[in-house]
């Protein structure tokens, strides 16, 4: 009697188990190809040609000989289209898009119509705008002004951030 109980036991433990690793198995291996797909996807979505130094280092040594002699001018003095650098010193351009540019991963000219810097034909020029008044709001409610949350926090150098 002992005996037909500890068998039986067994046998519904052992086909119990068996089922349960099925059934986790199976699944896990789905949630596995959701993630891979996904991520694959969130690959292509991303490829852009790399950013090219030699060409925007140009364009940014352009731009600061042009400014030469009005560094601490404000920077809607010396140049067209500006807000949110709105009473900051002209000098402070270059070097932040030089940093766009790597924050983003991505060259001048996803933002900008090459050679006219000024035009505000390109939604990822707005866009940007848009984000710098985000994280100035964020690092003002919750940071206390601090430089806490930046472009880089989200983008890790991709104009769409890896995970979404
Ligand atoms: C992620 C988008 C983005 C990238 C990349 C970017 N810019 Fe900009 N750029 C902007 C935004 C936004 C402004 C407007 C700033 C403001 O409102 O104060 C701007 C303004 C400018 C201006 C001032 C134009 C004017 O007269 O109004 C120049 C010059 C400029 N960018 C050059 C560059 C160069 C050179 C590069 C590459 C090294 C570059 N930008 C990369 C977004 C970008
Ligand atoms: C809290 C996270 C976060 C932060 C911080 C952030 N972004 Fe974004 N950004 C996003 C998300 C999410 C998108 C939408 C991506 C998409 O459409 O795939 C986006 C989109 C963009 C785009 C448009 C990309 C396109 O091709 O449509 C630009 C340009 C951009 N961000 C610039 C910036 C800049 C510049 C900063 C820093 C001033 C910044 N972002 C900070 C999350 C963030």
């Amino acid at each position: 009697m002992l005996k037909k109980t500890v068998c039986c036991a067994f046998v519904v433990f052992s086909v119990g188990w068996f089922a349960a690793n099925r059934i986790f198995n199976t699944s896990a291996r789905t949630d596995n190809n959701v993630l891979t797909s996904s991520l694959a996807q969130a690959d292509k979505q991303q490829a852009q040609p790399p950013v090219n130094a030699a060409e925007r280092d140009e364009a940014i040594a352009v731009i600061k000989k042009r400014i030469v002699g009005r560094e601490d001018e404000p920077a809607e003095k010396v140049f067209k289209n500006i807000e949110i650098l709105k009473g900051k010193k002209a000098s402070r351009l270059p070097g932040m898009m030089s940093a766009l540019t790597g924050l983003l991963g991505v060259n001048c000219t996803y933002c900008h119509v090459k050679g006219q810097w000024d035009s505000e034909e390109k939604p990822t020029k707005q866009t940007a705008r848009k984000m710098f008044l985000m994280i100035g709001g964020i690092n003002k409610d919750y940071f206390e002004g601090k430089n806490a949350v930046s472009c880089w926090t989200c983008h890790r150098g991709n104009p769409h951030p890896p995970i979404q």
